[in-house]
């Protein structure tokens, strides 16, 4: 069984909306909405976790109660960082659940596509991550604001969610980071603690992290072009329909001169 945890319980400060942003609507849709039925149209995905903050529980309880196409999913109580959200989401899961994910509810674009390789690594090695490979030059910078270190670009990934892991290993892997007390950025960065191998899965670059307003704008523009993409394989069809249906009509008409 697979089990998807969505940690959803932040205050999406950097947004400046007011509100989590995960309750902002992306062309019609709340970011959590549409990130859920990406996950739901995924068909080795079985259930879903939403990690959601405490005084938030009733009002998404609510929002999501009126959405169809939904796995079966249950809401949970999140913490004060992002690690403790995905803590609580994993005592949550299903006992039967052998693969875990890991999605920032903050990620509406996700493709299934990218979803169903994660899983297939994941199965495969035991921890896989969903990357891009980094476009820009990256350097360190110590506090005085002085450059310390530009790595090789070669070498570098930016790495986003979703990451799936075996059970046992993510659930190893936050024991000893609850016991070392330790703060990491990613779920990976847990797991590469135990030794484990982390594989990288190539994603691509729309898989973005509604994180500053203009993000929105991003997303937006993305999912405004694939519904294009829709309305045109359907325009398609339509049209080559109905030219088979002339094409047959005329046939008859001819047979029966
Ligand atoms: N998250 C969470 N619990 C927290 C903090 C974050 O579940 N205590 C979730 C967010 O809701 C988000 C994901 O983790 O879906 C990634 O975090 P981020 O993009 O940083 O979101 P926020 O913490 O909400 O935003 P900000 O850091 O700007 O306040
Ligand atoms: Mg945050």
């Amino acid at each position: 069984m697979v089990t998807a945890i969505f940690p959803a319980a932040g205050q999406g400060r950097r947004m400046k909306a007011g509100i989590n942003k995960v309750f902002l609507e992306l062309a019609g849709r709340p970011i959590l909405v549409r990130t859920l039925l990406r996950f739901s149209s995924c068909t080795s995905v079985d259930r879903l976790v939403v990690v959601v903050a405490d005084d938030e529980t009733v009002p998404i309880e609510r929002m999501l109660h009126n959405v169809s196409g939904l796995k079966p999913y249950v809401v949970v109580a999140g913490g004060s960082e992002r690690q403790y959200s995905v803590f609580n989401g994993l005592n949550a899961m299903d006992f039967a659940t052998d693969i875990v994910l890991v999605h920032d509810a903050a990620r509406p674009m996700v493709r299934a596509e990218i979803i169903e390789d994660v899983i297939i690594e994941a199965r495969r090695s035991g921890a896989a991550i969903a990357a891009v490979k980094e476009k820009n030059t990256v350097k360190v910078v110590n506090a005085d604001g002085v450059v310390k270190k530009t790595p090789a670009r070669a070498g570098l990934w930016e790495i986003q969610t979703p990451q799936g892991f075996r059970k046992d290993i993510l659930i190893k892997a936050y024991q000893k980071a609850a016991q070392d007390a330790f703060l990491g950025t990613d779920d990976a960065s847990l797991v590469e603690r135990l030794g484990i191998p982390v594989k990288v899965v190539q994603s691509d670059y729309r898989n973005i992290k509604v994180t500053t307003p203009e993000d929105l704008l991003v997303a937006e523009a993305f999912l405004r072009e694939e519904g294009l993409h829709k309305a045109e394989d359907s325009l398609k069809t339509a049209i080559s329909s109905i030219s088979a249906n002339f094409r047959d009509g005329l046939y008859k008409m001819r047979k029966e001169r």
